[in-house]
């Protein structure tokens, strides 16, 4: 069963997310409470902690990966959880999710290309693609109804303009929260298809999926210029430190041309750790994760409730996923200087600054909500506190 206990109090002080340097270099102190990188503050699932200590207890750390039963284990919990069908023999395996993009780049545009990613958005898409000379294009999303949409219009016309050769989609979207839709997805494809771009579909965030809202995979979709990048155990189990990226696709052509790439740089494998631990996560994680996933579902409601009747000058957006929660404290009319001591001097919060994520507006933050709800709670009455004051 999934617990909160102390045993996040006993943390490395390796942790970059409690990192004091980093602290005070981002927010100038280390006074604050850390939400900002999306780690959990929740000890793993037990299945896992036993598959490690067995690991470490032969004492012998010989070339050993099996990712056999590594895809099969994949394929089956999300034909469990999403009713997703994938077929164990057309994942590659790479060192993760972030290098998967990486090479999906290299792969699949040239240097100078376009490459489209819709902001805000995780900010490391734009370093993946501008550190490969690759130039990043933006379809900024809309607001509508106080939820973020895909600007459609844009979309088509910056693929008709023929400069953009990729779609980096995020699905669940990190930061907005969006689990975007079947129709919404099937729009994105019927443009793309009419321009032959390649769609990279990110569903790292796949399984933190909450009440009303329903995941849909790219690999579900009839598109067979795509590769979906799923089935890490990073996010929703807690191992961001030891989980490989696992690409995915049913194209023949687009799998072998990824395979021999990591196969000509030996990245093709995992190692002894990231195979048991996903491998233990998958098979037999199901009621750690059911029961973290409601005790995020409640931490998600409480936060939304709570924002919306005790501070409604702060724009609060419901996330349909992940762990983050996106927030516009424009209402508060304070400069960008004043936000910030206020989030971090008073309420002694540590959010991800929205313009991170290429958000031009510097009254947007991130929160990372996947901690203990008494510290959450704490943090945002402090907020209220700091705002009344
Ligand atoms: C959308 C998204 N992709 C990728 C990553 C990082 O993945 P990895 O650590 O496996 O490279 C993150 C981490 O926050 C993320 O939010």
């Amino acid at each position: 069963m999934f617990q909160v206990t102390a045993k996040q109090t006993e943390i490395s002080d390796k942790f970059i997310k409690r990192d004091s340097n980093m602290l005070k270099q981002i927010y100038g102190t280390e006074e604050v409470i850390p939400y900002w990188i999306a780690d959990m503050d929740f000890p793993i699932a037990s299945p896992i902690t036993h598959a490690m200590q067995q690991l470490v207890s032969r004492e012998t750390y010989s070339y050993e990966f099996d990712s056999k039963t590594v895809f099969n284990a994949i394929a089956d919990w999300n034909q469990d959880r999403h009713g997703l069908k994938l077929n164990p023999e057309h994942f590659v395996q790479v060192p993760g999710v972030l290098s998967a993009i990486a090479m999906l780049i290299r792969d699949f545009t040239n240097e100078g290309d376009g490459i489209l990613i819709q902001t805000p958005v995780y900010h490391q898409f734009r370093r993946l693609i501008e550190s490969a000379g690759r130039t990043a294009v933006n379809n900024t999303l809309k607001i509508e109804n106080d939820r973020y949409v895909i600007d459609f219009e844009n979309f088509e016309a910056q693929l008709q303009s023929g400069k953009v050769k990729m779609v980096l989609l995020c699905n669940p979207h990190n930061p907005v929260g969006r689990v975007w839709t079947e129709p919404e997805l099937q729009q994105l494809v019927a443009i793309a298809k009419k321009y032959q771009t390649i769609i990279i579909s990110d569903e790292v965030h796949a399984d933190i999926i909450f009440k009303g809202s329903t995941f849909t995979s790219m690999a579900a979709l009839d598109y067979e210029n795509s590769l979906t990048i799923i089935g890490s155990p990073a996010k929703n189990f807690g191992l961001n430190s030891i989980s490989n990226g696992y690409i995915y696709s049913d194209n023949t052509a687009l799998r072998e041309k990824i395979k021999a790439t990591s196969t000509s740089m030996s990245l093709d494998h995992g190692n002894a750790f990231t195979t048991y631990a996903t491998i233990a996560a998958y098979q037999q994680g199901k009621e750690w994760f059911d029961s973290f996933l409601s005790y995020t579902q409640n931490t998600r409601d409480w936060i939304v409730a709570f924002m919306t009747k005790q501070l409604p000058q702060v724009k609060t957006f419901v996330p349909e996923g992940t762990n983050q929660i996106w927030f516009d404290f424009s209402g508060l009319g304070l400069s960008s200087t004043e936000l910030k001591a206020l989030l971090t001097e008073q309420a002694q919060m540590a959010l991800t600054p929205g313009t991170w994520f290429g958000e031009a507006d510097e009254n947007f933050y991130r929160m990372n909500f996947a901690s203990p709800l008494e510290q959450v709670q704490a943090s945002l009455k402090q907020l209220k506190s700091a705002v009344n004051h």
